[in-house]
């Protein structure tokens, strides 16, 4: 087979003459070719059934063990200009990038299948949508490609229409960490990966078509490509508000969006749209209107369960893949924080034993078709997509930042996007636990200068604009016992209610120089035997350690130099001074 667009079939025959396969296979999607796939998986030793009476057509994967998350000081920006990639990018050449990692391609497909994966990002008909071509030999890519996009023959359909698509090469390599490299060239729209298999460096429609490559053409074109969740809020009366969060990595977008509200909300509802990335446009109307450009969840494992995240347990019951976790005696998967069973082979395979450390690698992951999501909104396929009323930043901050606040307008939300900082965890290689700023949940993902970012998202605040409202959200503070102060997962929906309620417009608020914090009547705090001091904690504007914070996050925005947009610093010079003058 071939395609009817040229474009595509010289690219494949140019990287069939680079990387020699013994076979090539243009992928249709269909469920034919995907049980053809895991059959040869199974054969093969990359994947393993689990339980068929327990999980009906589920599979484990065990990746090599030095290869189990991104791998962010291996992945470039190849810009042909340094600058453009920013500091907050690794950067290489474009002709230096291409030969060294050609170099690696050569030849190494021998033995193997080409698969050629057609896929489309978004609803197949969405205009926001967009599509892109990922060749690789791995074929649990291929699986995983089929649950994660719009892949196969509609999709091709509609890169043949269009003529133009992202071009992205894979190739497992020999899983040496000394050759593994994740290269973008964003003005050829092409990205090169290679010597890993595992999820965000593999699967390229994900973070580095989604965010990286997406954010630098929403950036040309006025539109958004965020690391965000999209959820909406149904009350009694049938009215939804759509709110889409920025979080980073394994710091609770897959549980938000996925939320069930707890008994204090008779006849709520939450609809999940998406889980980690949303792109978004302006409309006509001025408001934002975003999609989804995923069709699945690659979500973490560990500390899933059916306290913490009901909807996600409930469709990991059957046709999903998993990746690292553990397994019982009788073959069901298994991973920290499932009070259900327990393990007898870790996720490398071995007995378990806990002097090897957890069963499931913490950045163990499960694989799923978003249809399968109880939760799951008809909303998520409506090509126009949904118009967001709020947009929320968060991180893990043990200290200081409070449960919620909500900036007063939209420069002061960007800089309070910008100044995101959150302890680190196991979803990149890496400490875990160490402070980092991570502005919009983008730093991994963003393919361009953040200071231009800052600039991009400061543009959209036109005249007949009608933009969220941006709030700040921290579920992770920590009481002097050493734990989680707030309840969080189902309860956050206490936040979310009052972050609509502000949007609806009604509900007052405490004025501090951070931003704007809820009065304590304002919350709906029934039934979560939270006690008054603890309250006042999660509530509480430390004026002295916000300034500090302050100073820091200034150092932060100085450390993109003359890039950086004066009206950022400005509001950074606003902030900083009220809260020296409440000193
Ligand atoms: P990526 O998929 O890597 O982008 O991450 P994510 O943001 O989707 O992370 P996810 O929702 O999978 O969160 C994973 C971790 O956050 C788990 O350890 C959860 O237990 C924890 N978590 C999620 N929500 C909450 C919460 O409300 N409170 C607390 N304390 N932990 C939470
Ligand atoms: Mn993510
Ligand atoms: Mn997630």
């Amino acid at each position: 087979m071939a395609s009817k667009l040229d474009a595509l079939n010289r690219w494949v025959d140019e990287v069939a003459r680079l990387t020699q396969p013994d076979r090539i296979h243009w992928c249709d999607g269909s469920e034919a070719e995907y049980q053809a796939l895991v059959e040869l998986m199974l054969d093969t030793g990359d994947l393993s059934e689990l339980n068929p009476a327990t999980h009906p057509n589920c599979y484990l994967h065990r990746s090599n063990p030095s290869d189990v998350a991104r791998v962010e000081h291996l992945t470039f920006v190849c810009s042909r200009n340094a600058d453009d990639a920013g500091p907050n990018n690794h950067w290489m050449a474009p002709e230096e990038a291409h030969q060294k990692i050609d170099a690696l391609f050569a030849g190494c497909m021998k033995g193997r299948t080409l698969y050629v994966i057609p896929y489309c990002m978004g609803p197949i008909d969405s205009p926001l949508a967009r599509c892109g071509v990922e060749i690789s030999d791995s074929p649990y890519v291929v699986a995983n490609m089929r649950i994660m996009t719009r892949m196969g023959e509609a999709a091709l359909a509609r890169i043949e229409r269009e003529g133009s698509f992202v071009r992205g090469l894979h190739s497992t390599g020999d899983l040496d960490p000394a050759k593994r490299f994740i290269m973008h060239f964003p003005e050829e729209l092409t990205i090169k990966s290679i010597g890993s298999g595992y999820g965000g460096n593999a699967l390229l429609g994900k973070k580095c078509h989604a965010l990286r490559i997406a954010s630098w053409q929403a950036r040309q074109e006025g539109w958004l490509a965020e690391h965000m969740l999209i959820l909406g809020l149904e009350s009694p009366q049938g009215e939804t508000h759509y709110v889409a969060a920025a979080f980073p990595s394994a710091c609770g977008k897959t549980n938000l969006a996925m939320l069930i509200p707890p008994a204090a909300y008779p006849g709520w509802k939450v609809w999940t749209i998406g889980d980690d990335i949303c792109w978004m446009q302006p409309g006509p109307d001025g408001r934002l209107w975003a999609i989804n450009p995923e069709a699945g969840f690659f979500g973490v494992a560990p500390g899933t369960s059916r306290s913490t995240n009901p909807n996600a347990l409930a469709m990991l019951d059957r046709d999903a893949i998993f990746t690292n976790v553990a397994e019982t005696a009788d073959q069901q998967p298994w991973w920290e924080g499932l009070p259900e069973g327990k393990p007898a082979t870790d996720w490398q395979g071995r007995d378990y034993d806990p002097a090897n450390g957890p069963a499931a690698h913490p950045n163990s992951r499960f694989t799923v078709s978003a249809k399968q999501c109880p939760s799951w909104s008809p909303r998520a396929e409506d090509p126009q997509g949904v118009p967001i009323s709020a947009i929320i930043f968060g991180g893990r901050r043990e200290s200081l930042v409070p449960l919620v606040f909500e900036a007063r307008d939209w420069k002061h939300g960007v800089l309070v996007g910008a100044a995101m900082g959150s302890e680190t965890t196991a979803a990149a290689t890496g400490a875990v636990g160490v402070l980092r700023r991570d502005s919009m949940a983008m730093k991994p993902f963003c393919g361009y200068n953040f200071a231009d970012y800052f600039s991009h998202w400061l543009s959209l605040d036109k005249a007949n604009a009608k933009l969220p409202r941006i709030f700040h959200v921290n579920w992770f503070r920590k009481g002097a016992n050493g734990k989680f102060v707030w309840p969080g997962f189902g309860d956050n929906m206490r936040v979310l209610e009052w972050i609509v309620n502000r949007c609806k417009g009604g509900v007052g608020a405490v004025e501090t120089p951070i931003g704007l914090l809820p009065r304590k009547e304002d919350l709906k705090l029934a039934g979560l035997g939270l006690g008054e001091a603890e309250l006042e904690l999660l509530l509480e504007v430390d004026h002295a350690g916000w300034a500090r914070e302050y100073a820091g996050i200034g150092e932060y925005l100085e450390s993109f130099g003359a890039r950086t947009p004066a009206l950022l610093q400005q509001e950074h010079a606003r902030v900083s001074g009220e809260l020296a003058a409440s000193l």
